[in-house]
């Protein structure tokens, strides 16, 4: 397994640019499943989900060109199967993102039901209940979702979720496209991954109103055709890289961003000392911090409040901030798996159920420390830049399933960052 090997310390200075958003692109590369005719997206990061989104794409039968890196072209004229296989779903729960498709067109699903990660169990019993309102039977066999639509199409309904569920809401807005009738939902996710799928839907041919809000009203259509689309920018990584600035005093320029995209995260870094200007709508000026940084409590909520896929790198600058600040997480029941390898680093962490406590500023010094899911290992690449020493993180390649090429964006501004390939890992460790 990859490592990261970092030498921390250098404050990061230059232009870094930022990809598309991978948790648009999961959703929009599902949604060429509706469609017989060529979809063409452009701006996809290349990185590891959206490489295994598109293998389960062709298993299914579509045909996928990428004429550039970051371009896909994509015809599901020939389905031929209607299922998700246990070995691909296991890898990348965003792949259930197929039900609704493969339900609403061709009235059939079969998707392995994902299994928990890191962060939580990641139920999809929403999802699944939704598609019985659409008229669905569903049923568990053999750990698979089985899924059909009786009449051979869903029915529009009014579809209420008890939770707010982000793919829950993108899978019922996919499948309602192309039902007989009006869909209505209520308490659907506001994220911008949200609007830019509807936005894409609706290129398509799909009559959707309301996306980036509570409520979605879908007006179903008879078949969808193809389309061209650009994917928004990543506002995770967007916030990921503004963290990087500040934890390391640094100043960085962020180019192709959408501010408007993580306001809550702009804001609670402004409050706790972090400058952030807007030189144009695409591009952030990051500086920090003369004063220094303020702890400041935070607590995740669904979009527009403040992201739970912020926090574990929101707690890495914290533990550089001067004071105590409280971060509680309401969304995941396990996502502070982070905590005890930033303890390892020197960090004054105390979790409480769903409340960690940071105390800072602390000295952080390198050490090697293990990534377990996708922004802890983020959140651990931040503390290495922060930290004296050398930080070997381990199981690095839970970081490349979202973020494109960080290695070379973060080089490219000052971190001293190296990837070290297995052979090269196990040398490094002789040395230690
Ligand atoms: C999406 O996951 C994102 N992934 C996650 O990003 C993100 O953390 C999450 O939304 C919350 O914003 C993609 O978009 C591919 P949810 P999703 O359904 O849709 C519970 C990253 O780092 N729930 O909004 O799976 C669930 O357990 C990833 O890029 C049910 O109980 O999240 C959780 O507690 C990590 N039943 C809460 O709702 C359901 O049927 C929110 O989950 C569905 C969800």
């Amino acid at each position: 397994m990859d490592k990261f090997l970092i030498k921390g310390g250098a404050p990061l200075r230059g232009k870094i640019e930022i990809s598309g958003a991978k948790n648009s692109a999961l959703p929009c590369l599902a949604a060429t499943l509706l469609s017989a005719e060529t979809v063409i997206l452009h701006n996809v990061p290349y990185v590891k989900d959206l490489i295994t989104q598109r293998r389960l794409l062709e298993d299914l039968g579509a045909t996928a060109l990428t004429p550039e890196l970051r371009t896909h072209k994509i015809t599901a004229k020939n389905i031929e199967t209607f299922e998700a296989p246990y070995e691909l779903v296991k890898t990348m729960r965003a792949s259930v993102l197929a039900l609704g498709p493969l339900l609403a067109r061709f009235g059939q699903a079969k998707v392995s039901l994902p299994g928990g990660c890191a962060i939580g169990t990641r139920p999809i019993d929403l999802h699944l209940k939704a598609f019985e309102q659409l008229g669905a039977t569903v049923s568990l066999e053999a750990g698979d979702v089985v899924a059909r639509a009786p009449k051979g199409r869903l029915v529009g309904a009014n579809v209420s979720f008890e939770k707010v569920t982000v793919t829950g809401t993108e899978n019922v807005m996919m499948a309602a496209s192309l039902a007989s009738g009006k869909t209505t939902i209520h308490n659907a996710a506001c994220e911008p991954e949200i609007e830019d799928l509807a936005d894409l839907l609706n290129k398509m041919g799909a009559r959707i109103k309301g996306a980036g809000t509570s409520v979605i009203e879908i007006e179903g259509v008879e078949a969808l055709g193809g389309a061209e689309h650009t994917i928004i920018p990543d506002r995770i990584e967007t916030g990921t890289f503004i963290v990087a600035a500040a934890i390391t005093e640094g100043e960085l320029e962020i180019k192709n961003c959408a501010p408007a995209h993580l306001t809550a995260v702009i804001e609670k870094l402004r409050e706790a000392g972090v400058e952030i200007e807007e030189l144009n709508p695409t591009t952030l000026l990051v500086k920090c911090c003369p004063n220094g940084l303020t702890a400041k409590d935070v607590t995740t909520e669904p979009h527009p409040l403040f992201p739970t896929d912020m926090q574990a790198q929101y707690m890495a600058l914290m533990t550089q901030a001067a004071g105590v600040s409280t971060i509680t997480e309401t969304i995941f029941e396990n996502r502070f798996m982070h905590a005890s390898e930033l303890i390892r680093l020197g960090a004054k962490i105390d979790i409480s159920g769903n409340t960690a406590r940071v105390s800072g500023k602390t000295q952080l010094m390198g050490a090697p420390v293990q990534a377990s899911d996708l922004r802890a290992s983020a959140s651990l690449v931040l503390a290495g830049l922060a930290a004296s020493g050398e930080t070997l993180i381990d199981r690095v390649y839970h970081i490349d399933r979202g973020y494109e090429n960080i290695v070379k964006k973060l080089g490219n501004v000052g971190a001293k960052i190296e990837r070290l390939t297995e052979s090269l890992a196990l040398a490094a460790e002789d040395v230690k």
